[in-house]
């Protein structure tokens, strides 16, 4: 396994290959856990090279949010990456931000609804980082998590729109025993907030057996569901049209709802399909 900590490195990995192979691609921020690790595995199994990115983006962080305490750990991630990866790409800011540099990109309409209102700029810092990377990677195939809904359809969006080449491929969340969604921020909530969080996966559980004939109401039962729990903030809950995020309307064929709760200053996201009768 390789570790290039430059453009110049990778620029010269990439030109080296040879043609024909194919090559996997999955974009993270370290930290890395079971669901990063289904990404890189399947990357492994559809491709004959696979490329991690490492990379805490600083863009896609509000001023208030947890960019310095982001948790970062290059050795032990790079030893999870062992055996799986072929290449761990971890540049630096400056490298992928070099002074002068002022282009963004910003998918229109997706990213300023739902976790976008609640995190502004978030979702142009996602798109822009997530451009660069696959304009320098060139791969066939990248991979993301269901998790970041919002983020996956934004990205899919990106690629549609530039023409880009590399296929968007979008795997299930892995989830704790509990069924809390894996992510690296749940090491920063309490022990007691830690088992509050349980609520939201039992949330999406219950929303999957309800009837969605209001949207209203269904949103409505949901929120008394989480509320609930006393520990948990609802930030928002939203039910959306699974491809357009638009609100569902008579031609919604799937229907995804999304949550957003805060823990203290710990804000968690999930979702779950929502199969319309
Ligand atoms: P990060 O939070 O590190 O996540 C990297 C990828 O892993 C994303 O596609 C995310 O959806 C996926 N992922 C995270 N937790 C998961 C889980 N429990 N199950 C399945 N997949 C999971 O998302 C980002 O980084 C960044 O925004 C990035 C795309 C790298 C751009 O900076």
């Amino acid at each position: 396994m390789q570790t290039y900590h430059t453009l110049a490195e990778w620029r010269d990995y990439r030109r080296r290959l040879a043609a024909g192979l194919t090559l996997g691609f999955v974009p993270t921020m370290g930290s890395l856990h079971a669901g990063h690790l289904q990404l890189v595995r399947r990357a492994r199994a559809e491709n004959a090279l696979v490329v991690v990115s490492i990379f805490v983006n600083p863009t896609q962080f509000g001023e208030t949010e947890d960019f310095e305490c982001y948790p970062r750990d290059l050795a032990r991630d790079l030893e999870a990456l062992h055996g799986l990866a072929d290449v761990v790409f971890c540049p630096t800011a400056d490298m992928i931000y070099p002074l002068g540099s002022s282009t963004c990109v910003e998918v229109a309409g997706i990213s300023d609804m739902l976790l976008g209102a609640i995190r502004p700029g978030h979702f142009r810092g996602v798109a822009t980082v997530v451009t660069k990377f696959l304009n320098l990677i060139q791969a066939d195939r990248a991979y993301f998590g269901l998790k970041d809904y919002q983020q996956l359809q934004s990205i899919r969006r990106l690629v549609a729109d530039l023409f880009m080449p590399t296929e968007i491929i979008a795997l299930p969340t892995v989830r704790e025993p509990d069924g809390l969604a894996m992510s690296s921020r749940n090491q920063r909530l309490s022990a007691s907030e830690r088992a509050a969080a349980v609520i939201i996966p039992k949330a999406l559980e219950y929303a999957k057996v309800s009837t969605l004939s209001d949207p209203d109401r269904f949103e409505e039962a949901v929120r008394a569901f989480l509320a609930r729990e006393p520990l948990a903030q609802v930030a928002s809950v939203d039910v959306r049209d699974a491809d357009t995020l638009e609100e569902i309307s008579p031609m919604t064929k799937c229907a995804v709802l999304l949550l957003a709760v805060r823990f203290g200053t710990v804000l968690l996201i999930d979702q779950a399909e929502l199969f319309l009768g």
